[in-house]
């Protein structure tokens, strides 16, 4: 007792009985000015780690990469590497984004790390995106339910969340430099509504500012990007992180501070000590303004418990545990999407085939390697390859061939890599086709046995031009993580029902696709014009009639499902009413099966232009054979708002909308009309 009195004289912060705000305060005050400065980079030859100060007991905040599992790179350790983002927003069940980022965050919390650098949430602009496998989708509603997800499931392990890359951070080529230029309504209603909605529902720890400026700014000096619109506007009460480098190029640390920056990683570039000792001398930021990033910082530290009396007991959980494993291929299970699946030739009957010939360079292809791929790297301690799993499930029962016409059936796996060009950081896609050798080695495998399987490995949009019509069916496997030979087979042999819908627009040709209209609108050079507008994703293709290859939204299953009876609750709503939607979908089929029930929504009568549709709505549905579920759903008037630039706020405007309901945003077969007041 005596003890613990004696330290908590000295170190009163410590003191977990008093509200966080009066420990800042009282930590504070016993930091020194250039104590201070030291907090506000990376730690020195260290590059996950803040600054600590050994006088006052701060500790550093020990940081690891997402958002596929702890990286390699940042632990040095095998961890349990799960489907690639896109795979899980596939799943169109947020539950698993929430058990995901909760199983993460055990794992970072059993090597003593406090703070994940994930879930990258941004806006899929162009399906070239070299990281587009690491964002959940095209849609900010979409986007913003699995961010939502995500980052309460690892803030419930006590581990900090960091969404990034914040904003307009939609493409790698000249990714440290390039220059968004973007409308207002745009940024906002497309490109930071996901980050505002997390912000405001999941409370996430820290922010990470992208590379990029955004309209001659750079993002992590842009006040009106971080101190009016992130704090004032949303009430943010975290920390900003820069990317990486992200500010290598920022010249003023007073123009960072008043902004909002407050730690600078991996180390100090514009916040160097001399730096920012010559800026407060020459009065350029002030002390308030200094404290105000500094307590921003130190809160998160308080908040994930580095000033505990007690270290917080850690969970007992195995890193790689049998549960995270089950849970990773559970995850790609439910987010794999059945593209094409002509006479049901799926799923394959164990009992009927006698042999299978296995080809394609991704079907024992090692995707879980060191920094490949960027960043989002996982080193898992195994990996069951797409060839392994099928060999798990049907050995005794069928033989392996070596030829195509040998084998009743042939699944042939290609993808994309995660090596330059492909789904890979820091560089985009050359476009949207597979490699040639891959085209190829379907055509020629097709051509020897009709009777072949396209199963892709990819976490990015393709074209399918050459071969689709050759084939019978096609599986979108994404990236699966460290079980994707399991789920696969599970999916191709019916142990699974495949119940993933597309979180992206697949387009025929790369000329659909709404940025690349001119090299104005991408890559651009110094600046890059998102001259699209609000037009992104299935936003254009409906705006402008173009037929996609695969829409978003679609995805088979081995049920057939059927929609009716579309109740609303009333014909108008006003103010703060809400607005119930019940559908009754129905398997009509002998197969268990879940289906994807989307809600979207238009508006009739608009005073500005607006999208066709847009998703404000989904649930996804499990039914037994010949089961009949009634769907609720609910729309407020946050539903309907858009962003009206001119008065710079958002608005829900009276007049009438229209419900559309199905299961793809091609086909809505339900429709009802309501009024706002
Ligand atoms: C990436 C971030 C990542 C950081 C640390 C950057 O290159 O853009 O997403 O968190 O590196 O590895």
């Amino acid at each position: 007792m005596k003890q613990r009195n004696r330290f908590l004289k000295k170190y009163p912060y410590y003191d977990s009985s008093l509200p966080i705000e009066q420990r800042i305060d009282l930590l504070l005050m016993r930091l020194t000015l250039k104590e201070k400065f030291k907090l506000l980079s990376g730690r020195v030859f260290s590059w996950w780690k803040s600054s600590s100060i050994y006088r006052l007991k701060i500790p550093s905040l020990n940081m690891s990469d997402g958002p596929h599992g702890i990286s390699f790179h940042s632990s040095f350790r095998f961890m349990t590497k799960f489907p690639c983002s896109k795979c899980l927003s596939a799943s169109w069940n947020p539950h698993l984004a929430s058990n995901v980022g909760a199983a993460i965050a055990e794992e970072a919390k059993a090597i003593g790390k406090q703070l994940l650098l994930a879930p990258g949430m941004n806006i899929d602009r162009t399906p070239l995106n070299g990281r587009t496998f690491e964002y959940f989708s095209e849609d900010p509603f979409l986007t913003k339910e699995f961010a939502v997800a995500y980052v309460k499931g690892v803030q419930s392990r006590g581990v900090g969340a960091t969404i990034k890359h914040f904003i307009a951070n939609n493409q790698e080529t000249n990714r440290f430099t390039v220059n968004v230029q973007v409308d207002v309504r745009t940024l906002h209603e497309i490109y930071l509504r996901a980050f505002r909605d997390v912000v405001r529902e999941a409370d996430p720890l820290v922010v990470m500012g992208s590379y990029n400026k955004v309209n001659g700014i750079y993002a992590c000096e842009n006040k009106e990007l971080l101190q009016e619109t992130l704090f004032n506007l949303w009430g943010f009460k975290g920390f900003v992180v820069s990317d990486w480098y992200a500010t290598k190029f920022l010249k003023r640390p007073e123009q960072a501070i008043q902004a909002g920056l407050s730690l600078e990683m991996p180390k100090a570039i514009v916040y160097t000590l001399k730096r920012l000792k010559k800026a407060f001398k020459e009065g350029l930021f002030s002390r308030e303004e200094l404290d105000a990033v500094v307590r921003r910082f130190l809160r998160v530290l308080f908040r994930v418990g580095l000033f505990d009396e007690k270290p917080r007991k850690s969970f007992r959980v195995k890193v790689n545990s049998p549960v995270h494993q089950e849970l990773a291929q559970h995850v790609a299970e439910e987010g794999m999407v059945l593209l094409k699946n002509e006479g049901n030739f799926l799923p394959l009957n164990i009992n009927h085939i006698k042999s299978v010939g296995i080809f394609g360079p991704f079907s024992s292809k090692k995707m879980g390697k060191f920094l490949y791929g960027g960043s989002a790297a996982v080193v898992p301690p195994f990996e069951i390859s797409p060839k392994k799993g099928i060999i798990n499930k049907v050995k005794e029962h069928v033989k392996i061939v070596k030829k195509p016409a040998e084998a009743d059936c042939c699944l042939v796996f290609v993808g994309i890599s995660h090596a330059k060009g492909g789904d890979c950081e820091n560089f985009d896609r050359p476009g949207l086709s597979l490699p040639k050798q891959q085209n190829d080695l379907i055509l020629e495998v097709v051509e020897q046995n009709p009777q072949t399987v396209v199963v892709l490995i990819n976490g990015s949009p393709i074209t399918m031009e050459p071969w689709l019509e050759k084939v019978p069916a096609v599986l979108e496997a994404w990236h699966p993580g460290m079980m994707g030979g399991n789920a696969i087979a599970n999916v191709l042999f019916g142990v699974v029902n495949p119940s993933g819908k597309l979180p992206i627009t697949f387009p025929k040709r790369l000329e659909d696709s709404p940025a690349h209209t001119s090299p104005r609108s991408y890559p651009g050079s110094d600046s890059v014009f998102y001259e699209e507008g609000i037009y992104v994703g299935y936003r254009h293709f409906d705006k402008k009639s173009i037929a996609p290859l695969f829409p978003f939204g679609f995805g088979l299953s081995y049920s057939k499902f059927s929609y009716k009876d579309l109740l609303l609750s009333s014909s108008e709503i006003a103010g703060s009413q809400e607005l119930d939607v019940v559908v009754e979908v129905t398997n009509d089929s002998p197969v268990a099966g879940a289906e994807i029930v989307q809600l979207y929504v238009k508006d009739d009568e608009a005073s500005i232009d607006r999208p066709v549709k847009e998703l404000r709505g989904f649930k996804k549905v499990f039914l037994n054979p010949y089961e009949t579920a009634t769907v609720n759903m609910t729309l407020g008037s946050s539903d309907l708002e858009f962003f009206d630039a001119e008065n710079f706020t958002w608005r829900t405007e009276p007049g009438s909308f229209t419900i559309f309901i199905g299961p793809s945003s091609r086909v809505l077969p339900l429709e009802g009309k309501f009024e706002f007041r």
